[in-house]
């Protein structure tokens, strides 16, 4: 087959790039021993904006329009990726939920199409299981909360399909959580960080063993849930503002709390968040995590490349095939085996035990009936079902609208 062919040129030029490079044969060595896990790709977003997700139509192995495919995935020696199923803020109080459900869908769909290569995973021990089998895990993180439609049933029911992290927000508020925007005040703040309901959002979140993913949010969030979050919590793809001071990035002093509560920080590859600039380098992404191993320990980094989800990535790190070269440079630059081991996997297994951990510790407590207030999500698209207010409140209110602008026409007449 001819794509055999492309393989084998790929294999052999990296092959023959090992012999040149005895931090890459270590880098690979490792690499053998211990799971690389990336905690959030786009792939799944390019498959609705490329193709509407009819995955009938497109071959995950000949795929070259996107950072992603399988060959790719074996290059870089990817053994587990957190896919994104992210759905723009434009959905929200709209058809968030079903566009959601469809990007799930979709990633369902990837690991059926291919079981050769792919395994839907769930849990920590899921992650171990494909790896042996010489799989890529496939697992869902939900990129935003306005895919729960501030619902706990909602949430809840997410879990059931396989969703095992959720970005509290992308780059937009929620009615019950702030997002990063608020902190270049292009947002203003709607709920003094996390509302009431935002905190038992996170509670609900430890109970099912849901990690809290806190990219994208704002700095009192991140402060919020470390400081209430029962479990440890992940950044799935943010980098360092000590570095370069993004607000999409993390503050040393969070840094410092991210260690205290043994969570997981998994660096950002986008240029933007690298150097603060269009361009980067693959020795600049190096300099983030030396930057979180000086502040915090290598206990806490992670890899959270972004693949598909930016127009920008550095140099030397053109698509997921590249991993390697940066766990070389990792290397090259004193990084212990140990570190480095801890870095590919063992950090984000660590915090996805302990999070299932605390879901079996409290097995015992029941799922929480807590509403949002119905005036934190009164809107046209929306009735009120549930609520102890009239049920066709939103008709009504239609109709005495209609009403005055027919009273407004009448008295023109
Ligand atoms: C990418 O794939 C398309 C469609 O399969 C093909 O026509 C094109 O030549 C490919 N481009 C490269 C650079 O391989
Ligand atoms: C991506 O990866 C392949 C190796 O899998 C490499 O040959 C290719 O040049 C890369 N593509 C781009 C656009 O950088
Ligand atoms: C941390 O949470 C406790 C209650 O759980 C609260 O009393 C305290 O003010 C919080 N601290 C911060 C810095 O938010
Ligand atoms: C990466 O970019 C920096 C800044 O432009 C430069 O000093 C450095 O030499 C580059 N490194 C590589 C490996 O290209
Ligand atoms: C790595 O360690 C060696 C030997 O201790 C030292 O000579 C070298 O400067 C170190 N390199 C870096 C980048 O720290
Ligand atoms: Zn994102």
């Amino acid at each position: 087959m001819w794509w055999c062919a492309g393989l084998w040129t790929v294999l052999s030029a990296f092959i023959f790039s090992i012999a040149a490079d005895p931090y890459l044969e270590r880098a690979v060595q490792l690499m053998a021993q211990t799971p690389l896990i990336d905690g959030h790709n786009d792939l799944p977003w390019q498959l609705r904006s490329k193709f509407n997700n009819q995955l009938n139509n497109v071959d995950l192995n000949t795929l070259n329009s996107t950072h992603t495919n399988i060959p790719k995935i074996k290059a870089g020696r990817l053994a587990a990726q957190f896919w994104a199923a992210y759905v723009p803020c434009d959905t929200q109080n709209k058809d968030a939920v079903r566009q959601t459900l469809e990007q799930i869908d979709v990633i369902h769909r990837m690991c059926e199409k291919y079981p050769e290569d792919f395994m839907f995973a769930t849990s920590s021990r899921d992650i171990m299981e494909a790896f042996t089998q010489n799989k890529m895990a496939s697992l869902i993180g939900v990129e935003g909360g306005h895919s729960m439609d501030s619902s706990l049933a909602t949430l809840r029911t997410l879990y059931q399909l396989g969703v095992r992290y959720m970005t509290l927000t992308h780059s937009c508020n929620t009615p019950w959580v702030d997002n990063w925007l608020v902190d270049t005040g292009s947002d203003p703040s709607e709920n003094n960080g996390l509302s009431d309901f935002g905190f038992q959002v996170i509670k609900e979140m430890n109970r099912l063993g849901m990690m809290v993913d806190l990219a994208h949010v704002s700095e009192r969030v991140m402060k919020q849930v470390l400081n209430v979050s029962e479990a440890p919590v992940i950044f799935s793809h943010s980098s360092a503002y000590g570095v370069c001071p993004h607000k999409r990035n993390v503050p040393d002093d969070i840094l410092k709390l991210v260690k205290e509560k043994e969570g997981v920080v998994m660096v950002n590859f986008y240029n933007d968040y690298v150097t603060c600039s269009d361009k980067a380098n693959l020795s600049q992404v190096a300099d983030h995590f030396d930057h979180i191993k000086k502040v915090a320990g290598a206990s806490i980094i992670g890899f959270g490349g972004d693949y598909d989800g930016v127009e920008r990535v550095p140099e030397g790190l053109e698509n997921v095939s590249k991993y390697p070269a940066l766990v070389a440079e990792l290397l090259r630059r004193n990084w212990t085996n140990e570190e480095v081991q801890m870095a590919l996997g063992k950090n984000l297994l660590r915090v996805f035990e302990k999070v299932e951990q605390v879901r079996d510790s409290e097995h015992q407590a029941v799922p929480s009936d807590v509403l949002i207030p119905y005036e934190r999500v009164k809107n046209t698209c929306r009735t009120s079902y549930g609520y102890d207010v009239p049920s066709s409140g939103g008709d009504l209110l239609a109709l005495s609208h209609l009403l005055l602008v027919l009273c407004a026409l009448l008295s023109l007449l």
